[in-house]
């Protein structure tokens, strides 16, 4: 009996040529996978603070992990680790607070501030306890710390712009993209006209200092319904304090009164954003307090609105954006090359490729 023929005595013609190598083409070279960017480390918008009232439990996500907020009865919030230390039941779901207490939905073992079990119905404890994750509020924002490895951290949480302007107006969305190229958006001055339609000028270079990245730019922009204001002109001065918070600051004269817009990106996924848009306003006559009060928060979602519809232009564009390691910039682009040799601290380990980002080749 013949030997049946295996797959590949099949596939080659009985006495073939030897034939000449195949020829390297583009399309044949193996595709190595892309370099992602990872998490960068930092502070991150994971709430507002009005969400979290006393005795709340939320759950949110940051570098692809779950996050357990919870503010207590005295009104002190909290951020832990998801899973019971017990049996790894999920804290975020069906969690309640009593008093100072983080209670477990599945056999109500309560945990501590500190992380310690508290107690339970029957009286027995585990010696297990939870992890906390570091947590400040500022303006009505609760941020978190995200450091590689778990690393403690290492600069402070975003600065109160004042001690009196809690936000009041905020929008949230998520975003298929890395947030490094969301947050670029802020100091990419060319696509403002081109896609926005506004006109803005850079109106100092970048300043670094450590974590935070400084400057400031005129912008003219429509007022958008802003009353008493067909065009909205001014010098914005932009604060960004890592890469998850940045502070745009514009003083409206006309309305004698500042406005702080923020824009809070936070790492949720691979290549995948939560983005924030928040305003408060800060009016220069605190002696009428209730109609500042009302005019204010009239104005802060006015600017939330009509900055969201500026944004989803840029989702549109950075949905579908690939990061560019090392893009081929052109005469101008410079703040960009600054904003992103500011940006390799954030990540673990610096870039082994030399930095190519800094090279104009455009006219
Ligand atoms: S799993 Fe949380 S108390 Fe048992
Ligand atoms: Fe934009």
């Amino acid at each position: 009996m013949d030997a049946v023929p295996d797959q590949e005595k099949l596939d080659k013609p009985p006495h073939a040529e030897p034939t000449a190598p195949p020829r390297r083409t583009h399309a044949a070279r193996p595709t190595r996978p892309r370099k992602e960017l990872g998490y960068p480390k930092g502070w991150f918008a994971v709430a507002m603070t009005r969400e979290l009232a006393r005795q709340k439990v939320l759950r949110r996500r940051l570098a692809d992990q779950d996050i357990v907020l919870y503010r207590t009865r005295t009104g002190r919030a909290y951020a832990v680790d998801p899973h019971c230390p017990h049996l790894g039941a999920h804290l975020g779901v069906g969690g309640t607070v009593e008093g100072e207490n983080l209670v477990c939905p599945f056999h109500r073992f309560a945990f501590a501030p500190d992380g310690t079990c508290a107690g339970s119905p029957d009286g027995a404890m585990t010696r297990g306890r939870l992890r906390h994750h570091h947590l400040a509020e500022r303006n009505g924002i609760v941020y978190l710390w995200h450091g590689h490895d778990g690393a403690a951290p290492d600069f402070e949480p975003p600065h109160a712009v004042s001690a009196t302007v809690t936000a009041t107006a905020s929008w949230t969305t998520s975003i298929d993209a890395h947030l490094q190229d969301v947050v670029e958006n802020v100091v990419d001055n060319r696509h403002l006209a081109p896609l926005h339609g506004l006109r803005s000028v850079q109106a100092s270079p970048i300043e670094t200092n450590g974590p935070e990245l400084h400057l400031r730019m005129s912008r003219s922009a429509p007022g958008h319904g802003l009353p008493g204001l067909r065009t909205v002109q001014g010098e914005a001065s932009i604060v960004m304090e890592g890469l998850g918070c940045t502070v745009i600051r514009v003083r409206l004269t006309g309305l004698r009164l500042t406005l702080y817009l923020w824009s809070l990106d936070t790492p949720i996924g691979p290549r995948r954003t939560q983005h924030r848009q928040v305003a408060a306003c800060l009016p220069d006559r605190p002696h009428r307090p209730l109609t500042d009060q009302a005019l204010s928060r009239a104005i802060a979602w006015t600017a939330v609105r009509s900055t969201v519809r500026v944004i989803r232009q840029d989702i549109a564009i950075w949905t579908h954006q690939r990061h560019q390691r090392h893009p081929h910039l052109a005469r101008g682009d410079e703040a960009i090359s600054a904003y992103r040799r500011w940006a390799r601290q954030f990540y673990p380990a610096p870039d082994p490729t030399p930095p190519r980002t800094t090279k104009l080749t455009g006219r």
